[in-house]
């Protein structure tokens, strides 16, 4: 039997790859960095299936020279990156890897909440810059308490209750705003609901966990991070885009908040010269908070299931797109 052909747009972890590279004709882009438009274009051409990461754009320019494509398997939970509507119109199903990465992200919600409130990052940098030279201070690089204070949760879905769930045990005050109400969650974590301005207002650490679309693009604006406490930190784990980095960058620099943690950005690399970088409360990561060894095979793993699970005529675990299945 012919197998299908799968382009694999990066190296991912050898638990999932190996198992692509089995069961399919499957080509790997070795390159560490995405490959470039055309290269998606060219090669989607020719396959039935793209493992694709949230780094590569796929849309009607990439469909429409792709008569063969039947499924894209998303490594991620997020898929802002692929046009969803146009896939659908096209009868192509569209997978992520959901539920596996949700404790790992939360964690790492939890890491950068930590290290903006406490000030990690600045005290490693003064010890290693030499700073350190006074011995034990009273007043030196005090910090905010995370134990007893408010947090609000944006978007409260399996992230965001997650990262709710964590707060219990810091006896916070926990708030949320979501487009749903989870009265179930609310009763079990005791959360309370609060609509985004009065969360913004009330809130000691806002922790951002919406998806990327047209209705969260820079739902964090400069009327929004105005209403923040002067004493509050922003983290931001979920989509650079749902912030407005400039109008962040203000509040910062002109004292409407206290802090910022941000494992996301507007533009991914972000650019050394960002001015967010520069500025000591903002405490900052790559796009890792899924990274770790069991969370990222755990994916690699899943994007697998899904393109076998389609290949054998079954519904993919992880479909996306389920109007896809009327087309
Ligand atoms: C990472 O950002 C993801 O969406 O999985």
């Amino acid at each position: 039997m012919q197998k299908h052909k799968v382009f694999v747009t990066r190296e991912i972890p050898e638990r999932g790859l190996r198992i692509i590279k089995k069961r399919f004709d499957a080509e790997v882009w070795t390159d560490s960095a995405s490959p470039p438009k055309q290269v998606i274009i060219q090669k989607a051409a020719k396959v039935d299936a793209l493992a694709s990461l949230l780094t590569d754009k796929i849309d009607a320019e990439v469909f429409d020279v792709a008569p063969s494509l039947k499924i894209i398997a998303q490594f991620a939970v997020g898929y802002d990156n692929i046009d969803i509507k146009e896939a659908t119109k096209r009868g192509i199903y569209v997978t992520n890897t959901p539920r596996v990465l949700t404790e790992t992200t939360a964690d790492f919600a939890w890491a950068l909440l930590m290290a903006v409130a406490r000030r990690v990052v600045e005290a490693d940098k003064y010890i290693r810059s030499g700073k350190w030279k006074v011995g034990w201070h009273p007043t030196m690089i005090l910090g905010r308490d995370v134990y007893g204070a408010t947090l609000g949760i944006v978007g409260l879905g399996r992230i965001g209750a997650a990262v709710a769930k964590r707060a219990r045990g810091f006896d916070m005050r926990t708030l949320y705003y979501s487009t749903t109400r989870r009265p179930n969650l609310e009763k079990t974590l005791g959360l309370a609901f609060a609509d985004l301005d009065t969360l913004l207002q009330k809130s000691d650490f806002i922790s951002i966990h919406v998806p990327l679309m047209k209705k969260t693009y820079h739902l964090i604006d400069e009327r929004k991070l105005k209403l923040m406490k002067k004493t509050a930190c922003i983290i931001n784990n979920s989509r650079g885009p749902v912030v407005d980095e400039k109008a962040l960058y203000k509040a910062l620099t002109e004292g409407w908040i206290a802090g910022a943690a941000l494992d996301v950005f507007e533009h991914e690399p972000t650019s050394v010269d960002n001015p967010l970088l520069k500025l000591d409360n903002v405490v900052v990561a790559p796009h890792i908070s899924s990274s770790s060894y069991e969370t990222r095979s755990r994916m690699a793993e899943m994007v697998a299931e899904n393109l076998i699970a389609f290949f054998d005529g079954r519904i993919p675990p992880n479909l996306v797109n389920r109007e896809v299945l009327k087309t």
